[in-house]
């Protein structure tokens, strides 16, 4: 070998060690995994005279997540979900693959984006925590590169680093039993993917979300609004992904009067991805969710006393008999089991099974509800006594708002595999959805209004009103 070549072999041998080393002591500190995930990316990155990012699969095992990189465009960052089948699958099923030139091969889901981003080589490595798959680290390069055996063998030897940091922080948070193990686990996980929020409000709606055990990813995708021949002059990066519902979230924390430019951004994002299911949620919304938890700052800003009424106590006992009419002939020969969530219910279950003319069953349940702060989840404080397996059963709300405590309950009674199941509610606040559950019997549609009475509080009062009335007035 030519004296020149050795040289630069010796070279690389020595930034290969020294990045190992680095990456040996951040492990062997008592740094939080985050920063030793980061600093293990980094070292690659500087030894490979590359770009790296350490990709984590989401927990439905379907997505890849970007959970460090260093010297990656946001551009490329930002591109979008990685479905990992078809992002480098191989390296998922545990093999190391070496791409030399992107744009000529199908294993990369998005080329035309890499080439955008200048990325020529790719080489991405399994990381397999515990023997199981859990993402890979990748290199980009600027520059063709064939990628040795060498080269391949430091980038495994970094993901193993990467894969023990991660293990032995979920075995630590971990402590005895088994669910507390795979909470732990599935909490560095959330860490590792959780990005620096832009702001108090996302990070506690993701908190939220959390808690009601909805899935999401944080500012996955970046959509290219408008254009000036190839280059991208404007783009707008939707904050939250709900993977299961297949929506995306825009939180603004703007005031009302300055949402106009958001507003344009939106309208012309639905032009441009009419596909794309996409859910704004401003500041005066958010406030409202979080005051149903009795936080933010109109948790106690309401006027009090009752500014109107809603609904009479006779028109809710027409429109209550009305449904009992409806749900007696729908269930008339499956003797059902309704079940009511605890507590706003009462008043409304009371009244629908004494007008029901078919024989009904009557179960209740109660839930926690959410306290704010992270690693809080929905828990059922109170559960039923029957059993439901093949009974015909009616989930029994007062109000859905956002839809989230429901989604959980439906998903919750599912699994103990109901015959059928059904969802009754008497008012139904739709322009608040956020998830969009499916309602069979609908009593009133309600406007945007903190309605109270029949059963509905509001810190706990105003629940035995005979009637639905609409709070005072916030005064922010
Ligand atoms: C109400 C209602 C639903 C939930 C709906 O309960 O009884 O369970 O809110 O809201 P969502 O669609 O936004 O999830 P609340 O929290 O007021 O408790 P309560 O029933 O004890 O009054």
């Amino acid at each position: 070998m030519p004296l020149g070549s050795r040289r630069l072999v010796v070279s690389k041998q020595r930034d290969y060690y020294r990045a190992v080393r680095r990456a040996a002591a951040a492990l062997n500190s008592d740094m939080p995994l985050k920063q030793i995930l980061d600093t293990i990316v980094r070292s690659t990155a500087n030894a490979m005279k590359a770009a790296v990012s350490l990709l984590l699969l989401d927990s439905t095992r379907s997505k890849l997540i970007h959970s460090s990189s260093w010297r990656l465009p946001q551009s490329y960052l930002h591109k979008g979900v990685l479905e990992a089948d078809k992002s480098l699958a191989a390296v998922l099923a545990g093999q190391a693959v070496a791409i030399a030139d992107v744009s000529q091969d199908n294993r990369v889901q998005h080329p035309e984006l890499a080439a955008k981003a200048g990325i020529v080589s790719i080489l991405g490595v399994p990381l397999i925590v515990g023997g199981m798959p859990a993402g890979n680290i990748r290199v980009y390069t600027k520059e063709r590169n064939e990628f040795s055996n060498q080269d391949i063998n430091f980038v495994t030897t970094m993901a193993n680093l990467a894969a023990i940091a991660i293990h032995s922080d979920a075995l630590r948070q971990g402590e005895a039993d088994e669910q507390e193990k795979s909470q732990a686990k599935a909490a560095v996980l959330q860490q590792a993917r959780t990005a620096a929020f832009a702001h108090p409000s996302e990070e506690e709606f993701a908190h939220i979300l959390d808690f009601y055990h909805i899935e999401w990813v944080y500012e996955p995708r970046a959509f290219p609004l408008r254009w000036e021949g190839d280059r991208v002059t404007e783009m707008f990066t939707p904050d939250f992904y709900l993977p299961g519902l297949d929506l995306y979230v825009e939180l603004t924390t703007l005031k009302q009067n300055l949402v106009t430019e958001k507003n344009r951004k939106l309208r012309r994002l639905r032009e441009l991805y009419p596909e794309i299911k996409i859910n704004l949620l401003y500041k005066k919304d958010f406030d409202r969710i979080l005051a149903k938890y009795g936080y933010g700052p109109l948790a106690q800003a309401r006027g009090r006393g009752i500014s109107k009424v809603l609904y009479s106590s006779t028109e809710i006992h027409q429109r209550v008999r009305e449904l009992a009419e409806q749900i007696s002939t729908d269930y008339a020969d499956c003797h059902p089991v309704m079940v009511g969530v605890l507590r706003g219910v009462f008043c409304f279950m009371a009244d629908l099974v004494r007008q029901a003319t078919i024989p009904v069953d009557v179960e209740f349940m109660a839930i926690s509800y959410y306290s704010g702060g992270e690693s809080s989840t929905v828990k059922i404080t109170k559960d039923m006594n029957l059993n439901i397996a093949n009974r015909h059963v009616i989930m029994v709300e007062d109000i859905v708002d956002t839809g989230m405590t429901l989604n959980y309950m439906i998903n919750h009674l599912k699994n103990r595999e109901p015959a059928s199941l059904g969802v009754c509610t008497l008012l139904d606040k739709r322009v608040r959805r956020i998830v969009d559950v499916p309602l069979d019997y609908i009593g009133f549609e309600v406007p945007d209004e903190f309605v109270v009475g029949y059963g509905l509080d509001y810190n706990e009062e105003y629940r035995n009103l005979p009637f639905i009335g609409v709070l005072g007035p916030e005064e922010t």
